[in-house]
């Protein structure tokens, strides 16, 4: 009840600053400094602008005011520049009222997700004529009519998922024009929360004649079991989670998705491919499977850090050709199988401490590989079992390994470490492992030029 009064006030205020273009003041109190006008004695600029981040990349003007406990929208003159992208994540706005971004006709793309939104007037986006992509995911929204999204021609790319949405008659339009096979970028992954019968259902494709129909009892007696199950989505046919409702995505400065302590246990499906940082970390994916990342061909950081791993299936990294930071601490991995690292050519930072390493042959695979990859630094590479290495440094053990069989082979004289013959044996090892992986058809010998380019 109290909070529907303060969201009152707060649509209240916030209109009749915007008529008398009164600044705008105290758009970062609390619960009890709600309207504009009580600051007034902030001096004759009476601007308090949020603690905001202005700056530009590539000749695009972003504000970054996300997690400043706003609860209103900052007026356009607060900045300096018009905004390309305004970046209001993680704030408390309640209410998107009629106007609330004139002045802001530059905008690209305004990103509203994690408020506390539950209320978005018709005219709220008036004037955001270049507006291309619009995101509300997280909010407390039951219901948009499509009137509000009128003022976005080029509005491409529409985010609604995680809001209570209560399909009723009222949500006729929006959803038709969800459904429009050429909006096919608006609204994915939204579900009905209201009522029970259309729960669960996706917006996009819910057959909009049930919005509006109350459902009739007497057919709802008669067929309890059949009824309504030929529109319902059985959750059971999504077996696997979908990345984008499962995390959080951030978009600035660069696409970051937060997937951590959502008790996953296998990596989520349909990771877009713009992707630059996926923290999937505190969760219990005990496996990756091939193909896990391999739409995710921008990605730059992994972090799978303090899961249950156990084994990386070849060719789960596949296709991770710009991957730096690679976290696998804190997870119940022995060994890594041949090949799996083999795409991470920009690979920079490897951490792998906190696992169960078994400094027997199968270990040897990476530490080959760690040497023809110079540039990676690893960390916490140590031996878990068997016992009597336990503790040491793998790249130890595996040189050590290596020292004691020529030893015994053909050269028993010799008792000093020669680097040369370390590196020979590598190489022999290595390529004996490519002549069985690789198809007979890669193994032809490779002509290569020699091209100046001084
Ligand atoms: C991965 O996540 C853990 C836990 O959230 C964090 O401590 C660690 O610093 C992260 N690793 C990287 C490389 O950012
Ligand atoms: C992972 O290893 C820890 C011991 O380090 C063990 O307690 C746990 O049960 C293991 N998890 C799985 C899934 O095997």
């Amino acid at each position: 009840e109290r909070e529907h009064v303060v969201d009152h006030n707060l649509f209240k205020c916030r209109t009749s600053s915007r008529n008398i273009s009164e600044p705008s003041h105290g758009q970062l109190g609390g619960e009890g400094k709600i309207c504009p006008r009580r600051h007034s004695r902030s001096g004759p600029s009476g601007l308090v602008s949020p603690n905001c981040l202005e700056s530009t990349e590539s000749g695009h003007v972003f504000v970054d005011c996300q997690e400043r406990r706003l609860s209103f929208i900052p007026t356009a003159n607060t900045w300096s520049n018009k905004p390309k992208h305004l970046l209001l994540a993680r704030n408390r706005i309640k209410v998107l009222p009629d106007g609330a971004f004139l002045g802001y006709e530059n905008l690209d793309s305004l990103d509203l997700q994690q408020n506390q939104i539950s209320l978005v007037e018709d005219g709220a986006f008036q004037g955001l004529t270049k507006l291309t992509t619009l995101l509300l995911q997280h909010n407390r929204l039951q219901t948009l009519s499509e009137e509000a999204l009128i003022p976005m021609p080029n509005l491409g790319y529409l985010r609604l998922y995680d809001n209570p949405w209560n399909c009723l008659c009222p949500m006729d339009s929006l959803v038709r024009t969800l459904q429009v096979p050429s909006n096919r970028n608006l609204g994915n992954h939204a579900r009905c929360a209201k009522p029970i019968w259309l729960k669960n259902m996706k917006l996009k494709h819910i057959d909009p004649e049930l919005l509006c129909k109350e459902p009739d009892p007497a057919n709802n007696q008669q067929s309890d079991e059949t009824g309504y199950t030929g529109v319902l989505e059985p959750s059971s046919i999504q077996s696997k989670p979908d990345a984008t409702t499962v995390c959080f995505t951030y978009h600035y400065p660069q696409i970051r998705m937060d997937c951590s302590n959502r008790g996953l246990t296998e990596v989520p499906s349909g990771i877009p491919d713009n992707v630059v940082h996926i923290d999937l970390s505190h969760n219990s994916i005990s496996h990756l499977k091939a193909r896990d990342f391999h739409a995710a061909k921008s990605l730059r950081t992994l972090n799978l850090s303090n899961n249950n791993m156990e084994h990386l299936d070849k060719g789960s990294l596949t296709g991770l050709l710009h991957l730096q930071e690679l976290d696998l601490s804190n997870n119940n991995l022995t060994f890594v199988q041949h090949g799996v690292l083999e795409d991470l050519y920009f690979l920079l930072h490897l951490k792998l401490e906190g696992n169960l390493w078994v400094c027997d042959y199968s270990i040897q695979y990476m530490v080959y590989w760690l040497s023809l990859h110079p540039g990676v630094s690893p960390s916490g590479l140590v031996c878990y079992s068997p016992l009597e290495y336990a503790g040491d440094s793998v790249e130890e053990y595996v040189k050590a390994y290596n020292r004691e069989c020529p030893k015994q082979q053909s050269r028993p004289d010799q008792d000093q470490t020669d680097p040369e013959l370390w590196n020979t044996l590598m190489e022999a090892q290595a390529e004996l492992e490519e002549e069985e992986l690789e198809p007979s058809a890669l193994r032809v010998p490779q002509k290569y030029q020699i091209i100046r380019l001084s």
